[in-house]
Formats: C-alpha cells, sequence, structure tokens
C-alpha cells in the first residue's frame, strides 16, 4: 500500500466530516450493531474469504491490535519495516466496518487486496459469514477477562465518536451486563466461540495469558499458522509487540484515525495495557453485584477466565 494511498485513508475520513456522528446501534438477529454495518448487512454476510484467509476475532477491545500486529510480524519474519508499509486498518481490514463515504468499507478494502490477507472481526460466531468455516479458513479468537474488558470499552466508547455514548460508568455496567452495546453481549461472544473452537479449528486465546507470557502465546500462534520462524525473531516480536513499543508505533497506535473519529486526547487507543484495571473502576458494590449476574449468566460453561478475583 503507497504512502499516498494511507494519506487518502485518512483524508477519506476527513472528508467525511460532519456525516461522523454517534451512530444508533440497529439490531441484526438480536445483536446490535452500528447503523451502516446493520444497513449493509447482506454484502457483509454474502462475503466469502478464500481459505488462505486468516480471521481474528474478538469482542470489542479485548486485544484485537496486539494480535493483529503478532500475527502481521510472523508471517513477515518479524520485518518491523514491512509491518510499518500501512496503519492496522489497511494491512489487516475490519470485516463489517462501514461508514459514510468516502470512508472505504471493511469490505472495500479486502476487494483491493489479494489472498492470503488476515481479517479482523467482532462478530458473534453465529454472525461470522459462513463462507469462513465452509472454506475452513483459520480463526485466532482473543478473549479478555469481562472487568477489564468492560472497563477498556468504556474508555473506548468516551473517545471513539461514532459509538454510542457510554453515559456515566455505573449505567454503562449495566449496558454492559444486558448486552446492549455495539456488537452485544461480551458473555454470548465469548461463549460463542468457545463452544466452536474444536469443530472449527479456532486458536482460542487469552489477552491475560499474552500479558502473562507473550512469547509462549506468540509461539502458539506461529504453530498454530504452520510457521517456523527463529528463536531470535520470536523475541524481536515480543519485543516489537510490547504496549510500549505498539504505544509508540504510528502504524499500530491508531493514530492514523483523525480525532473527529478517535479522540486521542479524551483517551489514548493504547490506554493502559494492563491486567486487573477494573479494581481502579469498580466498587465493592459493583464488582460483587457484577460477579453475581457473571455466575448466572456464565453458569453453563467453564471458561478459564482470570483476573475476577
Ligand atoms: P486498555 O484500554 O485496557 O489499555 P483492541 O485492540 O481489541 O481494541 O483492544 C485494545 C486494548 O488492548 C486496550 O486496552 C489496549 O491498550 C490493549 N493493547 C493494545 N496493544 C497492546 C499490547 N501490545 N499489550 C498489551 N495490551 C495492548
Amino acid at each position: 500500500m503507497s504512502e499516498e494511498e494511507n494519506l487518502s485513508y485518512k483524508e477519506a475520513i476527513e472528508k467525511a466530516g460532519s456525516s461522523i456522528t454517534r451512530f444508533p446501534l440497529i439490531h441484526i438477529r438480536g445483536v446490535p450493531l452500528m447503523c451502516h454495518i446493520a444497513n449493509n448487512w447482506d454484502s457483509i454476510w454474502a462475503f466469502c474469504p478464500d481459505p488462505s484467509d486468516l480471521l481474528i476475532a474478538t469482542y470489542p477491545k479485548a486485544g484485537t491490535t496486539w494480535t493483529q500486529e503478532i500475527v502481521d510480524l510472523l508471517l513477515h519474519n518479524g520485518d518491523a519495516e514491512a509491518c510499518k508499509r500501512a496503519p492496522t486498518p489497511i494491512r489487516s481490514p475490519f470485516l463489517e466496518i462501514c461508514s459514510p463515504p468516502p470512508i472505504p468499507s471493511g469490505l472495500d478494502l479486502l476487494k483491493k487486496m489479494d489472498p492470503p490477507r488476515v481479517i479482523k472481526t467482532h462478530l458473534p460466531f453465529q454472525l461470522v459469514p459462513p463462507g469462513f468455516w465452509e472454506n475452513k479458513c483459520k480463526a485466532i479468537y482473543v478473549a479478555r477477562n469481562a472487568k477489564d474488558n468492560l472497563v477498556s470499552y468504556y474508555y473506548f466508547d468516551l473517545m471513539n465518536k461514532t459509538q454510542p455514548e457510554p453515559g456515566p460508568f455505573d449505567g454503562y455496567i449495566n449496558k454492559f451486563m444486558r448486552g446492549e452495546l455495539s456488537w452485544g453481549p461480551w458473555y454470548d461472544h465469548v461463549k460463542s466461540y468457545w463452544v466452536e473452537k474444536e469443530k472449527r479449528n479456532i486458536l482460542y486465546l487469552f489477552y491475560e495469558d499474552m500479558k502473562e507470557n507473550p512469547r509462549r502465546e506468540v509461539l502458539r500462534i506461529m504453530k498454530y499458522l504452520d510457521l517456523s520462524v527463529s528463536d531470535e525473531v520470536i523475541n524481536q516480536i515480543v519485543e516489537l509487540t510490547s504496549f510500549k513499543s505498539m504505544k509508540e508505533n504510528p502504524m499500530a497506535n491508531y493514530s492514523c484515525i483523525p480525532s473527529p473519529v478517535f479522540d486521542q486526547s479524551v483517551s489514548p487507543f493504547m490506554r493502559k495495557g494492563e491486567v486487573g484495571d477494573w479494581k481502579n473502576h469498580f466498587t465493592p458494590e459493583q464488582a460483587k453485584m457484577f460477579d453475581e449476574d457473571y455466575a448466572e449468566q456464565m453458569k453453563d460453561v467453564n471458561i478459564p477466565f482470570r483476573s475476577l478475583i
């Protein structure tokens, strides 16, 4: 992707100007999605990937960008310069994203790329276009513990001017528990991929494991992708995908999205990158109420989430 094309993506967002707003949500099969996504649903559902394409699926704020960067570096044998060829959403398009023209949609960007492509989605399993499974595409799912995921999403909704207004934190906790945020309930999302992971050969990762031992998780991704990368390169990838490195990397820190959309003066995209930040936000009463509801909503599965205490 040339510098000019990168620039035109940024320019396209700037040109969209006043049509950028906090978009209302419209339900697709019970899942609330930004109206532009819902209005283009038929073409998203009909998208047919190539068998060589890789899907990176997450609930928003679970570590998508981090995983996209690890995968891109693995595919380029740790070549940092190659992975600075374009910002994340150009290198690894966001399948369902649709915004007002002239901003290219995820599908527009994908059409211009040759497979194998690395495709990001926040869709729950049941809304992923069936072509991915018919074509036996590989898929990586990243899950993050609910309370940290919620806190991260709250800050994101403050700074992302296309998402519904988050409102006060207390009410936001309720919206999260009721599944009213964009892309629907966290609970159903993490479960939907968990129950399909064996049948669909999905690599199911946890943000907390990536934080605990990034090298181990980078190796897991490498093996899943049938790649062979030297120890030295793995170390380099771990370093290049540390929170600090990515925060400073203009091709990974979303500085490509201008402030009328991502207002990073409100909250940076690379905000904290920690496990357990929920403890700085939930009162003991809120945590108790959340945990009781969590036990009920998650009682039918045993997904080994950590950092809930
Ligand atoms: P916080 O808001 O808790 O800081 P996504 O890419 O799915 O939108 O997720 C964004 C979250 O992942 C943010 O969490 C962000 O800081 C964190 N993140 C991004 N890159 C990271 C990295 N290299 N290491 C740890 N966390 C990272």
